[in-house]
This record gives structure tokens, sequence and C-alpha cells, in this order.
């Protein structure tokens, strides 16, 4: 009897839940999203399908050919801008050319920033001096008119990010470890605080693509440094933010083949580190270590997903559902393996990670 109430109540409850997360938010082909990494990957995916969807995309690219590539795929609405994370500059021309795309007044009825002669120019796509409706900037008003308040910016999906230098951590310099962060933190963090204020006046989303690495650090490197960071900085920030009613989003993929993951480049700069190494770095670790650090790269590939839409999906749920989750895993390693060991033991997790760690030439036992 018992077991049977149980058995309602639990159906009840996820049927409740599957309804409540299938409603989306209202509106879509007002909402602008600025998305970051959109030259190839998750973001060039999401870029598409989500100008299939109507909505208003900013795409930022790292390379002029990776915006041209993209917006000979996609609709005249989806607008492109240069955008390099880990420079101030690129973002505070990125951010201005984004306030005049959404026409912010910054709600106190100033000009917007490309009006000012000091202000950096756009870097991609010169926006019109009248907005051009189907073009997806400005907000279609008249000359001499006044602007309509902004919606500001309903959406920004921090996407842009690198794994490489990668390498055990005894083989990297500090600049290694900057390299990284600068892009996959540093440059998440400068992104989003020029835009915040366009994402609060919208009461919008901001959605952080961190890893299952930012749960569990697998290798060295700044990457699994870089993706913890980016779970805290998201973990305060949703806090902060809900009184306003932005919401913001964590995702962590899994494995999925993307350029990132390409073995042939990975591999390139492992080898590239392991040839500056001191001799005596090399001598303890061995050159059967650095071959069997290479080998696993191309199987950690080969057990990648190549469905990048199970990422973009959930994206597309952190930004479009009216209720967002805060924290989205993808792909079944992810779910099946990489979180649940999150969870366990320390001295579990060591044990697990350690079979597939390469053994050194010289492995000593612990001293007393
Ligand atoms: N693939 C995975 O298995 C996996 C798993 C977990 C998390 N992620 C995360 O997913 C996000 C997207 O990665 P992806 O897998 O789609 O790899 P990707 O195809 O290499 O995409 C990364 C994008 O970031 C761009 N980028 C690199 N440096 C940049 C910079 N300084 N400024 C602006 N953009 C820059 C890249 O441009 P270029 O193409 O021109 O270099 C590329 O478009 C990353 O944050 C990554 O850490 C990926």
């Amino acid at each position: 009897m018992w077991l049977y109430a149980a058995a309602v109540l639990v159906g009840l409850y996820l049927l409740w839940r599957w309804h409540r997360e299938r409603q989306t938010v209202p509106r879509l082909s007002e909402k602008y999203v600025l998305i970051t990494g959109c030259d190839s990957g998750f973001g060039n995916l999401l870029a598409r399908q989500l100008d299939a969807r109507g909505l208003r995309v900013l795409a930022a690219c790292l390379t002029e050919t990776g915006a041209a590539r993209l917006r000979a795929a996609t609709s005249p609405r989806l607008q492109t801008v240069l955008l390099d994370v880990t420079s101030s500059q690129s973002i505070a021309a990125a951010a201005a050319w984004v306030r005049e795309c959404v026409g912010d007044r910054g709600g106190t009825g100033q000009s917007p920033p490309s009006s000012s002669p000091s202000s950096p120019p756009p870097l991609c796509q010169p926006v019109p001096a009248q907005p051009v409706p189907e073009r997806g900037c400005g907000q279609g008003s008249s000359p001499g008119s006044p602007r309509p308040l902004s919606p500001g910016l309903w959406g920004l999906v921090n996407n842009a990010g690198t794994a490489i230098p990668t390498a055990p951590n005894e083989w990297l310099t500090k600049d290694d470890f900057v390299k990284v962060l600068d892009i996959n933190l540093l440059g998440l963090i400068e992104v989003t605080l020029s835009v915040l204020p366009l994402v609060r006046q919208a009461r919008g989303r901001v959605v952080n693509v961190a890893s299952v690495m930012g749960r569990l650090a697998s290798f060295g490197g700044g990457y699994c440094i870089s993706k913890f960071g980016v779970e805290a900085f998201s973990d305060t920030l949703r806090r902060e933010m809900r009184p306003f009613g932005v919401r913001v989003s964590i995702v962590e993929p899994g494995g999925f083949r993307t350029g990132m993951m390409d073995p042939a480049t990975v591999v390139k700069g492992f080898r590239h580190i392991w040839d500056r190494l001191p001799a005596e770095t090399q001598a303890a670790y061995g050159h059967h270590y650095l071959e069997t650090y290479a080998k696993s790269t191309v199987l950690l590939h080969r057990l990648s997903s190549s469905r990048l839409s199970h990422v973009t999906s959930v994206i597309q749920h952190a930004l479009l559902a009216r209720f967002p989750r805060s924290r989205y895993a993808a792909g079944w390693d992810a779910r099946l393996v990489f979180l649940p060991l999150s969870y366990c033991p320390a001295w579990l997790t060591d044990a697990t990670i350690s079979l597939f760690l390469p053994v050194p030439a010289r492995r000593t036992p612990e001293s007393p």
C-alpha cells in the first residue's frame, strides 16, 4: 500500500517536473543572445540553432574567417563581431557593439556608446547609423524620434575556451597556466561584467559553459583549474543575480568531438612541451610516459561523443525555459562516470583516475 502511494507520488512529481521544464519564455524573435567562441564547436552550432529558431543572435568569433563562414550559413538576422576574450580592449569594443545592437541607452536616456567619439569602433560588420531591423541591430525607430527603452540583452553564453596547453603539471610553466586561465576564466569573467547591466535590464540569462572537469579534475594544466573557477564564479553570480530576476546556469559537458579535443593538435602541443623539458625531468618520467599520455588523448577522442547537440540543447534550455536549471550535465560520461565519481571519497577517485595514468620511469616508493 505504502509502496503504491510512494510510486504514485514519484510519478506525479516527475509529471509536474516534466511539465514545468517544457515551458518556454515568450517572444523569442525579440530576444538578443550574445555567444562567445562561435567559430567552431558548440558555439557555432548553438548560434545556427538559435538563429533558426528566430532569435537575434550576436555571435562573437575569434577570427574573421570563422565569422564569415557563420554568416554564410545563417539568416541576415544573425550578427557577428570579432572578440578575443583575452583582450580587454576587444571586450570593451564588443560590449559597445552589443549595447548598440540592443539599443541600450543605459536606462538613463544617454546616447548609445558608439555615438561617443571616444568609444571603440565595432570590429566586425559595422553597425549602421540607422537601425536596420532585418539585420537584427537597433530597435527600428525612425530618425529623430525617441528610441523605445531597450529590451536589454536576454542571454549571454560564455562558451569560448581552450584546453591547450595540457600536460602533467610539472612539465608546465606559469605562462602555460596563464594562457588557459586568461581565456577560460578571466576572459569569461570580463565578458560577463561588461554586459551584465544589459542582462539585468532584460532580466535575462547567463549561461557559462564549464565542464565536468570543473567537478572532477582529471589532468594537469590550467584547464581543470579554470573550469573549477567558472563553477565558483557562476555559483556566486547566480545568488547575486537572483534578486534582479537574472538566472545563471552552468553547463558541464563530458567529452565531445570538437576542435578542442582534436588529438593531432593536443598531441603536437604535448610533444612540444616534452621537447623543452630538462633532461632530468624527461628521464624521471621516461619516453613511455609521453607515448602513453599521447595515446590516451587519442583514446579519449574516440570515446567522445560526436553529438554536439546534447550540449547545445541544454544551453537552449538554460536560455529559453521559463524555469532553467542551475546546472546541466551533458553526455553519458558526464552523467554516469565523472559526476558520480566526483562525489566519491578522494582515495576512490584517485585510485580510479590512476588506472588511466601512465607510470613514470623512475617511480619511487613513498618516504616512511
Ligand atoms: N569538447 C569538449 O569535450 C568539451 C567538454 C567540456 C567543456 N567544453 C567547453 O566547451 C566550450 C566550447 O569548446 P568546444 O568544445 O566547442 O571547442 P572549440 O570548437 O575549440 O570551440 C572553442 C571556441 O572558442 C574560441 N576561442 C579560442 N580562444 C579564444 C579567445 N581568446 N577569444 C575568443 N574565442 C576564443 C575558438 O576559436 P577558434 O576555433 O578560432 O580557435 C572556438 O571557436 C569551451 O569552453 C570548452 O572548455 C568542451
